[in-house]
């Protein structure tokens, strides 16, 4: 399994594996398929922009050439903010899950926040009842610090978000 960042070239990829998971795991993300599947390419090819200063960039991993996991990290540029960075949109293919793939992600993402000058902090929000994501950022660091209440309204039932947050500079840590 490879981890990189991806370009553009790998918008339509990105675009399936994020689909598949907005409807197979509704609860686990803020955005729906009905919200997302009617946008262009475009926009998905602005999501993995290759610029060397981006707002947000995608890692993926890989197995062979097949792109089977993701997760995104963007970025604050206003001063009082610029000290953290989010992850977001991350998910594996239900086939791949259970083998690391998830972590290596999240590995990838702190490393490149470690590497950005000004970032402190990543922050992330995960949805109160999914176990295996709480699981997996909790083993790699990060510490909740709140529950956000009725933070999703998925039909007619609400549901609450962790946010939690990982320290990505020693002078934090
Ligand atoms: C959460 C998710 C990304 C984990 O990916 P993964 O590749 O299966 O994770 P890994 O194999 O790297 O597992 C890393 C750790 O996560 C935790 N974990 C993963 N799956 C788990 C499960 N089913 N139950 C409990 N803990 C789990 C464990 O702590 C695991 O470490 P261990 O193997 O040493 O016990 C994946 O389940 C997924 O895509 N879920 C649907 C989308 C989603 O929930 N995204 C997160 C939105 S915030």
């Amino acid at each position: 399994m490879d981890i990189s960042r991806l370009t553009p070239a790998h918008a339509a990829e990105y675009r399936a594996v994020m689909l598949q998971a907005y409807a197979h795991e509704p609860e686990a993300f803020t955005a729906t398929v009905s919200e997302r599947a009617p946008l262009p390419l475009d926009w998905w090819r602005a999501r993995v922009s290759d610029r060397p200063d981006p707002s947000e960039l995608v890692f993926g991993a890989f197995e062979d050439t097949r792109l089977v996991g993701v997760a995104g990290l963007r970025f604050e540029h206003r001063p009082r903010t610029q000290h953290k960075a989010t992850l977001f949109g991350m998910a594996v293919l239900p086939q791949f899950r259970g083998q690391g793939i998830g972590r290596a992600l999240v590995k990838a993402v702190l490393e490149d926040a470690q590497a950005t000058p000004g970032t402190r902090i990543v922050q992330l929000t995960v949805t109160e009842s999914n176990a295996p994501a709480r699981r997996l950022y909790e083993s790699c660091g990060f510490v909740a610090f709140g529950t956000e209440p009725f933070a999703l309204k998925i039909g007619e039932r609400f549901v609450s978000k962790v946010h939690m947050w990982c320290a990505v500079d020693s002078a934090v840590a």
